[in-house]
């Protein structure tokens, strides 16, 4: 039977510094993904080493990691389209907890800061939608909270800003482009949410699994809300009267 190394990288930062990687030579079938192979060096090689999942079928964005370099999903990433040396990294974006598995709960404590859903007053249920509306949060929608966007974004990555990141921009795209929300997020965004930092690389865009064009779509359309809002002279202009009581 044909069979691929797997290097892994090794680590538990809460118990020693101590950081190295694995090699394991594993027995590989049609249509193995990496994921399978971690499997069968967790059964009978090495049942120490950690790695979080849950679906093996790219639904629940839990198996994120870096092969040969990349960001990827473990079960999505066929082993014959990797060839037959593989180094499997954490995400690096990420504090380890062991092995491949990291805390990302940072993104938890993101989400909470973002106003949920809100809709207009004085509507009446049920909510008539336009199909061209549903169509764009749709797209938003089918995030699987892998991660792998947050894990390439170079802002997040090195600069380690305040900026929420481009998973949390699709996030608040679907909320902001539902017609029925009466939530203004993008003096949010402007301000804690640090979307100033995000210089368009689109990078996030080309490793997200579910396709979404994550910069075409959400962060470009915020960053123009935010410029009509923050900026256009006329739209302040009909803020203050608004606002003026006369
Ligand atoms: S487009 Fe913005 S959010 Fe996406 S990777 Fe580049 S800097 Fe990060
Ligand atoms: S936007 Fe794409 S890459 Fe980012 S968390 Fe969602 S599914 Fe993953
Ligand atoms: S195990 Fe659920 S996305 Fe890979």
């Amino acid at each position: 039977m044909k069979e691929v190394t797997i290097r892994i990288r090794r680590s538990e930062p809460s118990v020693s510094s101590d950081v190295h990687y694995d090699e394991f030579k594993v027995p590989v079938g049609e249509g193995m993904v990496v994921l399978d192979a971690v499997h069968y060096i967790q059964q009978n090689m090495d049942q120490t080493l950690a790695v979080r999942w849950n679906c093996k079928a790219a639904r629940c964005g839990s198996c994120s990691a870096e092969i040969n370099g990349r960001p990827k999903l473990m079960c999505k990433t066929r082993i014959d389209s990797v060839g037959d040396k593989i180094t499997i990294n954490p995400i690096k974006a990420y504090p380890v907890v062991k092995d491949l598995v990291t805390d990302v709960s940072h993104n938890y404590e993101i989400a909470k800061k973002i106003p949920p859903f809100t809709p207009k007053e004085g509507l009446s249920a049920p909510f008539k939608m336009f199909q061209i509306d549903v169509t764009r949060s749709k797209e938003f929608r089918t995030c699987i909270e892998c991660f792998l966007c947050q894990d390439v974004c170079h802002v997040i990555r090195e600069h380690h800003s305040n900026y929420f990141g481009p998973k949390h921009m699709v996030k608040v795209a679907a909320l902001d482009m539902h017609p029925i929300d009466a939530i203004d997020r993008s003096e949010l965004l402007h301000g804690e949410g640090g979307v100033g930092y995000c210089d368009i690389t689109k990078c996030c865009q080309n490793v997200c699994p579910e396709d979404i064009r994550i910069t075409d779509n959400a962060i470009i359309p915020e960053k123009e809300r935010i410029v009509d809002h923050a900026y256009d002279p006329i739209g302040i202009l009909i803020k203050k009267v608004k606002n003026r009581r006369w």
